[in-house]
Protein backbone atom coordinates (compact mmCIF):
# COMPACT_ATOMS: atom_id res chain seq x y z
CA UNK A 1 0.00 0.00 0.00
CA UNK A 2 0.84 3.53 -0.83
CA UNK A 3 0.01 7.11 -0.26
CA UNK A 4 -2.50 7.25 -2.77
CA UNK A 5 -3.03 10.78 -4.02
CA UNK A 6 -6.31 11.47 -1.92
CA UNK A 7 -4.89 10.61 1.14
CA UNK A 8 -2.81 13.56 0.69
CA UNK A 9 -4.70 16.05 -1.27
CA UNK A 10 -6.47 18.31 0.99
CA UNK A 11 -3.57 19.20 3.21
CA UNK A 12 -2.62 22.65 2.90
CA UNK A 13 0.26 23.58 1.00
CA UNK A 14 0.26 27.24 0.37
CA UNK A 15 3.58 28.14 0.24
CA UNK A 16 6.54 25.83 -0.45
CA UNK A 17 10.09 26.89 0.20
CA UNK A 18 13.18 25.49 -1.44
CA UNK A 19 16.27 25.76 0.17
CA UNK A 20 20.02 24.65 -0.73
CA UNK A 21 20.33 21.57 1.36
CA UNK A 22 23.74 22.39 1.27
CA UNK A 23 23.33 25.92 3.42
CA UNK A 24 23.25 25.16 6.73
CA UNK A 25 21.83 28.63 7.81
CA UNK A 26 18.88 28.61 5.70
CA UNK A 27 18.55 24.75 6.90
CA UNK A 28 18.28 25.98 10.56
CA UNK A 29 16.11 29.17 9.43
CA UNK A 30 13.21 27.01 7.34
CA UNK A 31 12.21 25.14 10.95
CA UNK A 32 10.93 28.81 11.88
CA UNK A 33 9.39 29.77 8.97
CA UNK A 34 5.68 30.02 8.28
CA UNK A 35 5.72 27.79 4.78
CA UNK A 36 3.48 24.88 4.90
CA UNK A 37 6.36 22.81 3.24
CA UNK A 38 10.18 22.51 2.79
CA UNK A 39 11.85 21.79 -0.13
CA UNK A 40 15.74 20.97 0.47
CA UNK A 41 17.26 20.73 -2.66
CA UNK A 42 20.03 18.96 -4.01
CA UNK A 43 19.23 19.49 -7.57
CA UNK A 44 19.04 22.93 -9.54
CA UNK A 45 20.16 25.26 -6.07
CA UNK A 46 23.30 23.11 -5.41
CA UNK A 47 26.70 22.96 -7.51
CA UNK A 48 28.53 19.98 -8.35
CA UNK A 49 31.14 19.76 -6.17
CA UNK A 50 28.60 20.01 -3.26
CA UNK A 51 25.83 17.36 -4.20
CA UNK A 52 27.46 14.68 -1.20
CA UNK A 53 27.47 17.21 1.66
CA UNK A 54 24.04 18.75 0.99
CA UNK A 55 22.60 14.99 0.53
CA UNK A 56 24.00 14.27 3.42
CA UNK A 57 22.61 17.52 5.15
CA UNK A 58 19.55 17.42 3.64
CA UNK A 59 19.00 13.31 5.07
CA UNK A 60 20.71 14.67 8.56
CA UNK A 61 18.23 17.45 8.84
CA UNK A 62 15.45 15.00 8.72
CA UNK A 63 16.32 12.59 10.88
CA UNK A 64 16.79 14.97 13.25
CA UNK A 65 13.76 16.72 12.56
CA UNK A 66 12.12 19.80 14.36
CA UNK A 67 9.78 21.28 11.26
CA UNK A 68 6.68 21.15 13.02
CA UNK A 69 3.61 20.75 11.02
CA UNK A 70 5.82 21.85 7.66
CA UNK A 71 5.73 18.96 5.58
CA UNK A 72 9.30 18.24 4.45
CA UNK A 73 10.49 17.12 0.65
CA UNK A 74 13.98 16.32 -0.72
CA UNK A 75 14.24 17.22 -4.21
CA UNK A 76 16.39 14.25 -5.91
CA UNK A 77 18.99 14.69 -8.82
CA UNK A 78 17.46 13.33 -12.07
CA UNK A 79 17.77 9.52 -12.13
CA UNK A 80 20.34 9.17 -14.98
CA UNK A 81 22.39 11.85 -13.33
CA UNK A 82 25.56 10.50 -11.52
CA UNK A 83 23.90 11.60 -8.26
CA UNK A 84 20.19 10.52 -8.85
CA UNK A 85 20.42 6.58 -7.61
CA UNK A 86 22.57 8.00 -4.43
CA UNK A 87 19.76 10.55 -3.71
CA UNK A 88 17.06 8.24 -4.65
CA UNK A 89 18.43 5.16 -2.31
CA UNK A 90 19.26 7.78 0.88
CA UNK A 91 15.85 9.71 0.55
CA UNK A 92 13.94 6.39 0.51
CA UNK A 93 15.52 5.30 3.36
CA UNK A 94 14.66 8.66 5.20
CA UNK A 95 11.17 9.93 6.94
CA UNK A 96 11.05 12.88 4.62
CA UNK A 97 7.09 13.41 3.36
CA UNK A 98 8.08 13.09 -0.31
CA UNK A 99 10.91 12.88 -2.72
CA UNK A 100 10.60 15.30 -5.49
CA UNK A 101 11.76 14.34 -8.77
CA UNK A 102 13.09 16.50 -11.44
CA UNK A 103 12.41 17.08 -15.19
CA UNK A 104 9.35 13.94 -15.84
CA UNK A 105 8.70 13.78 -19.20
CA UNK A 106 6.51 10.60 -19.50
CA UNK A 107 4.89 8.32 -17.36
CA UNK A 108 7.76 5.80 -17.63
CA UNK A 109 9.95 8.51 -15.88
CA UNK A 110 7.43 8.27 -12.96
CA UNK A 111 7.44 4.31 -13.21
CA UNK A 112 11.19 4.41 -13.07
CA UNK A 113 11.54 6.20 -9.99
CA UNK A 114 8.42 4.75 -8.43
CA UNK A 115 10.55 1.18 -8.75
CA UNK A 116 13.02 3.44 -7.02
CA UNK A 117 11.12 3.77 -4.02
CA UNK A 118 9.87 0.17 -3.74
CA UNK A 119 11.87 -0.01 -0.03
CA UNK A 120 10.70 3.34 1.13
CA UNK A 121 7.71 4.11 4.00
CA UNK A 122 4.58 3.51 2.94
CA UNK A 123 4.10 6.82 3.14
CA UNK A 124 6.26 8.11 1.36
CA UNK A 125 4.73 10.18 -1.86
CA UNK A 126 6.45 10.66 -4.72
CA UNK A 127 6.34 14.76 -6.59
CA UNK A 128 7.18 15.17 -9.97
CA UNK A 129 8.86 18.96 -11.36
CA UNK A 130 6.84 19.57 -14.33
CA UNK A 131 9.40 21.67 -16.35
CA UNK A 132 10.42 20.08 -19.74
CA UNK A 133 9.30 20.85 -23.10
CA UNK A 134 8.45 16.77 -23.70
CA UNK A 135 6.09 16.70 -20.73
CA UNK A 136 3.50 19.20 -22.53
CA UNK A 137 2.32 16.58 -24.91
CA UNK A 138 2.14 13.37 -21.73
CA UNK A 139 0.56 15.75 -19.15
CA UNK A 140 -2.73 13.47 -19.19
CA UNK A 141 -0.63 10.16 -19.30
CA UNK A 142 1.85 11.27 -16.27
CA UNK A 143 -1.29 12.29 -14.60
CA UNK A 144 -2.93 9.07 -14.45
CA UNK A 145 0.05 7.36 -13.08
CA UNK A 146 -0.94 8.72 -10.42
CA UNK A 147 -3.56 5.55 -10.19
CA UNK A 148 -1.13 3.19 -9.68
CA UNK A 149 2.56 4.48 -8.20
CA UNK A 150 2.93 7.08 -5.26
CA UNK A 151 2.53 10.16 -7.16
CA UNK A 152 0.70 12.32 -5.52
CA UNK A 153 1.83 16.22 -6.31
CA UNK A 154 3.40 18.33 -9.07
CA UNK A 155 5.32 21.34 -9.01
CA UNK A 156 5.72 23.70 -12.26
CA UNK A 157 9.34 24.17 -13.24
CA UNK A 158 8.63 27.65 -14.98
CA UNK A 159 12.69 28.48 -14.92
CA UNK A 160 13.30 24.94 -16.84
CA UNK A 161 10.34 25.51 -18.65
CA UNK A 162 11.70 29.39 -19.89
CA UNK A 163 15.59 27.84 -21.13
CA UNK A 164 14.09 24.72 -22.46
CA UNK A 165 11.71 26.63 -24.55
CA UNK A 166 13.56 29.85 -24.94
CA UNK A 167 10.90 31.84 -23.47
CA UNK A 168 11.22 35.04 -21.52
CA UNK A 169 9.82 34.46 -17.66
CA UNK A 170 7.91 38.09 -17.69
CA UNK A 171 6.05 39.39 -15.01
CA UNK A 172 2.99 38.65 -17.14
CA UNK A 173 3.83 34.77 -18.15
CA UNK A 174 2.29 35.06 -21.63
CA UNK A 175 4.50 31.99 -22.92
CA UNK A 176 3.74 29.36 -19.97
CA UNK A 177 0.06 30.07 -19.58
CA UNK A 178 -1.83 27.32 -21.66
CA UNK A 179 0.83 25.04 -20.27
CA UNK A 180 0.31 26.08 -16.07
CA UNK A 181 -3.98 25.81 -17.13
CA UNK A 182 -3.17 22.54 -18.87
CA UNK A 183 -1.23 21.27 -15.78
CA UNK A 184 -3.96 22.14 -13.64
CA UNK A 185 -6.25 20.75 -15.34
CA UNK A 186 -4.60 16.94 -16.19
CA UNK A 187 -3.56 17.28 -12.32
CA UNK A 188 -7.06 17.94 -11.00
CA UNK A 189 -8.41 15.23 -13.10
CA UNK A 190 -6.69 12.71 -11.40
CA UNK A 191 -6.95 14.13 -7.84
CA UNK A 192 -3.00 15.65 -7.48
CA UNK A 193 -2.33 18.58 -5.82
CA UNK A 194 -0.75 20.66 -8.20
CA UNK A 195 2.07 24.39 -7.23
CA UNK A 196 3.00 27.26 -9.06
CA UNK A 197 6.91 27.67 -10.09
CA UNK A 198 9.25 30.18 -7.87
CA UNK A 199 9.14 33.83 -8.58
CA UNK A 200 12.92 34.64 -8.98
CA UNK A 201 12.21 38.87 -8.32
CA UNK A 202 12.41 37.90 -4.45
CA UNK A 203 13.23 41.81 -4.01
CA UNK A 204 9.82 42.66 -5.43
CA UNK A 205 6.85 41.74 -3.22
CA UNK A 206 4.47 43.72 -5.13
CA UNK A 207 5.14 42.07 -8.65
CA UNK A 208 5.73 38.85 -6.67
CA UNK A 209 1.83 39.16 -5.25
CA UNK A 210 -0.04 39.69 -8.56
CA UNK A 211 2.10 36.60 -9.72
CA UNK A 212 0.76 34.69 -6.81
CA UNK A 213 -2.69 35.49 -7.89
CA UNK A 214 -2.51 34.85 -11.12
CA UNK A 215 -1.27 31.45 -9.87
CA UNK A 216 -4.74 31.16 -7.87
CA UNK A 217 -7.02 32.36 -10.20
CA UNK A 218 -5.19 29.34 -12.54
CA UNK A 219 -6.54 27.04 -9.87
CA UNK A 220 -3.49 26.11 -7.77
CA UNK A 221 -3.08 25.36 -4.21
CA UNK A 222 -0.21 27.11 -3.70
CA UNK A 223 2.95 28.24 -4.90
CA UNK A 224 6.69 27.17 -4.72
CA UNK A 225 8.93 30.15 -2.70
CA UNK A 226 12.59 30.78 -2.56
CA UNK A 227 12.92 33.33 0.19
CA UNK A 228 11.29 34.15 3.37
CA UNK A 229 9.98 37.32 2.32
CA UNK A 230 7.50 35.21 -0.16
CA UNK A 231 6.05 33.03 2.62
CA UNK A 232 3.75 36.10 3.98
CA UNK A 233 2.22 37.33 1.08
CA UNK A 234 1.62 33.65 -0.22
CA UNK A 235 0.04 32.40 2.71
CA UNK A 236 -2.45 35.18 2.54
CA UNK A 237 -3.06 34.79 -1.10
CA UNK A 238 -3.98 31.59 -1.13
CA UNK A 239 -6.00 31.48 2.33
CA UNK A 240 -9.79 31.81 1.97
CA UNK A 241 -10.34 35.60 2.08
CA UNK A 242 -13.06 36.56 4.97
CA UNK A 243 -14.89 37.24 1.32
CA UNK A 244 -14.52 34.20 -0.08
CA UNK A 245 -15.50 32.29 3.66
CA UNK A 246 -19.02 34.91 3.62
CA UNK A 247 -20.20 33.63 0.29
CA UNK A 248 -19.25 29.77 0.99
CA UNK A 249 -21.24 30.14 4.81
CA UNK A 250 -23.87 31.94 2.90
CA UNK A 251 -24.58 29.62 0.30
CA UNK A 252 -24.54 26.46 2.48
CA UNK A 253 -26.91 28.02 4.99
CA UNK A 254 -29.38 28.85 1.81
CA UNK A 255 -29.36 25.38 0.42
CA UNK A 256 -30.07 24.17 4.65
CA UNK A 257 -33.43 26.22 4.09
CA UNK A 258 -36.24 24.09 3.96
CA UNK A 259 -37.63 25.22 0.71
CA UNK A 260 -34.65 25.30 -0.43
CA UNK A 261 -34.71 21.37 -0.47
CA UNK A 262 -34.70 19.17 -2.96
CA UNK A 263 -33.20 22.57 -5.29
CA UNK A 264 -30.51 21.93 -8.24
CA UNK A 265 -30.37 25.75 -9.07
CA UNK A 266 -31.20 28.64 -6.30
CA UNK A 267 -30.37 32.43 -5.96
CA UNK A 268 -28.17 33.93 -3.18
CA UNK A 269 -27.20 37.75 -3.18
CA UNK A 270 -28.58 37.90 -6.18
CA UNK A 271 -26.59 35.26 -8.26
CA UNK A 272 -27.48 32.25 -9.63
CA UNK A 273 -26.03 29.48 -7.35
CA UNK A 274 -26.05 25.92 -8.16
CA UNK A 275 -25.27 22.14 -6.18
CA UNK A 276 -21.68 22.77 -7.58
CA UNK A 277 -21.29 26.25 -5.93
CA UNK A 278 -22.38 24.46 -2.67
CA UNK A 279 -19.24 21.64 -2.77
CA UNK A 280 -16.88 24.11 -3.71
CA UNK A 281 -18.13 26.12 -0.79
CA UNK A 282 -18.08 23.33 1.40
CA UNK A 283 -14.23 22.84 0.05
CA UNK A 284 -13.50 26.65 1.07
CA UNK A 285 -14.58 26.15 4.82
CA UNK A 286 -13.15 22.62 4.83
CA UNK A 287 -9.45 24.31 3.81
CA UNK A 288 -10.04 27.41 6.07
CA UNK A 289 -10.68 25.39 8.84
CA UNK A 290 -7.60 22.73 7.96
CA UNK A 291 -5.53 26.06 8.00
CA UNK A 292 -6.76 26.96 11.41
CA UNK A 293 -5.87 23.61 12.34
CA UNK A 294 -2.12 23.68 11.44
CA UNK A 295 -1.48 27.25 13.31
N1 LIG B 1 15.25 29.29 2.93
C1 LIG B 1 15.56 29.61 4.22
N2 LIG B 1 16.21 30.73 4.57
C2 LIG B 1 16.57 31.55 3.56
C3 LIG B 1 16.29 31.29 2.23
C4 LIG B 1 15.59 30.11 1.92
N3 LIG B 1 15.28 29.78 0.66
N4 LIG B 1 16.74 32.31 1.46
C5 LIG B 1 17.31 33.18 2.29
N5 LIG B 1 17.22 32.74 3.57
C6 LIG B 1 17.66 33.41 4.78
C7 LIG B 1 19.12 33.82 4.72
O1 LIG B 1 19.93 32.77 5.21
C8 LIG B 1 19.13 35.02 5.63
O2 LIG B 1 19.10 34.57 6.96
P1 LIG B 1 19.60 35.51 8.20
O3 LIG B 1 18.66 36.68 8.24
O4 LIG B 1 19.46 34.62 9.38
O5 LIG B 1 20.99 35.90 7.85
C9 LIG B 1 17.79 35.68 5.36
O6 LIG B 1 16.95 34.62 4.90
C10 LIG B 1 17.83 36.79 4.36
O7 LIG B 1 18.42 36.33 3.16
P2 LIG B 1 18.85 37.36 2.01
O8 LIG B 1 20.16 38.02 2.39
O9 LIG B 1 17.71 38.25 1.72
O10 LIG B 1 19.06 36.41 0.76
P3 LIG B 1 20.43 35.91 0.14
O11 LIG B 1 20.96 36.98 -0.75
O12 LIG B 1 21.28 35.38 1.23
O13 LIG B 1 19.95 34.66 -0.74
C11 LIG B 1 19.04 33.44 -2.56
C12 LIG B 1 19.21 34.84 -1.91
C13 LIG B 1 18.11 33.57 -3.73
C14 LIG B 1 20.41 32.93 -3.01
C15 LIG B 1 18.44 32.50 -1.50
O14 LIG B 1 17.23 33.08 -1.07
C16 LIG B 1 18.24 31.07 -1.94
O15 LIG B 1 19.18 30.29 -1.97
N6 LIG B 1 16.98 30.68 -2.27
C17 LIG B 1 16.63 29.33 -2.61
C18 LIG B 1 17.16 28.91 -3.97
C19 LIG B 1 16.70 27.54 -4.34
O16 LIG B 1 16.56 26.67 -3.51
N7 LIG B 1 16.43 27.32 -5.64
C20 LIG B 1 15.97 26.06 -6.12
C21 LIG B 1 14.57 26.08 -6.59
S1 LIG B 1 14.20 27.27 -7.80
MG1 LIG C 1 14.41 22.75 -12.44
Amino acid sequence: MTASASDTAHRPRRSALYLPASNAKALAKARTLPCDVVVLDLEDAVAPEAKEEARAAAIAAVAEGGFGHREVAIRANGIDTEWGAADLAAIAGSQAAAVLVPKVNSPEDIARYDAALLGAAPQMQLWAMIETCESVGNLPRIAAMARTTRLSLWIMGTNDLAKEMRAQLTPCRTPFLPFLSMAVAAARAEGIAILDGVCNEFRDIDLFEAETRQGLMFGFDGKSLIHPAQIEPCNTVFSPSETDLAWAQAVIAAFALPENQGKGAIRVDGKMTELLHLEQARRLVEVAGLIQAMK
